[in-house]
């Protein structure tokens, strides 16, 4: 039996998309597994995730041309190198109730004689995933997202890259911020979780870290300023969320835009809280918002491991016919759990569990020893 893959990856890009599509194809196509197994696999790579799917026309073979890439382990051998992804991704959502294509996706997955997919992706991508499973349609998902806020998984690709260039950036920022005795907040990516900010600002020794999941105290985190200054040292480095926010305020809107899934850019965070510390304690304080840079460059080791993992898996459910589902990291281990499981449900951080409260319990303000 011959069965057609075909590949995508979809949302925010990251390190470690192109080494899980290197290693879904190179383990779908591998000769000394071919030999061994009853069914035999063609590789196709879907640009620009479900805009693709949805844009291409089967008939118009220029269309296919530019929707539809021919993958081979010629073709993806060094991919897993490199940061991005090779097919292109795209916000794109073919269940947008305002402007619901999903028809067209899936006359076009059957016009194309998909047999199965497999979807790159964060809640967004593997959401519209599982709405094609319960359609009827294969469906096999790889987590992806450097917020690294997807239930059911203990890792997503990206986020160990995202941490090490907060890490990075951090040491950087260090040098200067001595140099002139400044406060630098340092705003990093994190809608709604804060694992980016809290392990960012964990590893490269931040003196504050503020998350979405819990509103903070301006006040309280002038006050840890104060105290600080003069006793160790005259400077101090804050990092901060983009969906971290004030008590009593929202999150920060960067401007009016919101995407095909309903989500609003987000940022100004940093500029706020440098701001109000100006004002409120006299230190001179900058800000720099990290931005795209946690998306950028090359996977870490890391995340070459886990896209490697992740990619042989995805093939190993669809062989064993585990579709529906999710490939996932559970206590160190491989494994997958159903799609219906990780939708609309984020891995938000266990406040409790994981935050420094020696000083925050009564000051309302969350702090990690720096
Ligand atoms: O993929 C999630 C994310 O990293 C968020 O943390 C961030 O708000 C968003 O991407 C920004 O993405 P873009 O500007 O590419 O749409």
């Amino acid at each position: 039996m011959k069965m057609k893959i075909a590949v995508l990856t979809g949302g925010g890009d990251c390190p470690g998309l192109n080494g899980a599509i290197k290693w879904v194809t190179k383990t779908a196509l591998d000769p000394r597994l071919v030999a061994k197994r009853s069914v035999s696999f063609d590789v196709l790579g879907v640009t620009e995730g479900w805009k693709g799917l949805v844009e291409v026309d089967p008939n118009d073979p220029k269309s296919r041309e530019r929707y539809i890439k021919h993958l081979d382990e010629e073709v993806v051998r060094t991919w897993d190198r490199y940061g991005g992804t090779n097919l292109g991704t795209s916000r794109t959502n073919p269940f947008n109730p305002k402007n619901d294509r999903s028809g067209k996706l899936i006359d076009n997955i059957k016009k194309l004689d998909i047999d199965v997919l497999v979807a790159i992706g964060g809640e967004d991508t593997l959401g519209v995933a599982y709405s094609l499973h319960k359609l009827g349609i294969r469906t096999v998902g790889i987590p992806k997202t450097i917020d690294n806020d997807l239930t059911g998984t203990e890792y997503s690709l990206g986020f160990d890259t995202a941490v090490n260039v907060i890490m990075e950036e951090i040491d950087r920022l260090r040098t200067t911020a001595g140099s002139h005795s400044r406060i630098f907040v340092v705003e990093t990516m994190g809608r709604r979780a804060g694992w980016l900010a809290l392990r960012g600002g964990e590893c490269s020794g931040a003196y504050v870290i503020l998350i979405p999941e819990h509103p903070f105290d301006m006040k309280r985190v002038c006050e840890l300023l104060r105290e600080r200054r003069g006793r160790e040292i005259n400077y101090s480095i804050l990092v901060v969320s983009e969906g971290a926010k004030p008590q009593g305020r929202q999150e920060f809107l960067k401007d009016g835009k919101v995407d095909d899934f309903g989500h609003p850019t987000l940022g100004g965070i940093a500029a706020y809280v440098a701001d109000e510390i100006e004002k409120k304690t006299g230190f001179e304080a900058r800000h720099i918002v990290l931005s795209h840079l946690q998306r950028g460059g090359a996977p870490s080791a890391h995340d070459r491991l886990m896209a490697r993992w992740f990619g042989i898996a995805a093939i190993d459910m669809i062989i064993n016919e585990e579709y529906g589902r999710m490939v996932s990291l559970a206590k160190g281990e491989i494994t997958s759990v159903p799609l219906k499981e990780i939708v609309n449900k984020l891995k938000l951080v266990d406040v409790k569990k994981y935050y420094d409260t020696l000083l925050s319990k009564l000051a309302g303000v969350y702090r990690i020893a720096g």
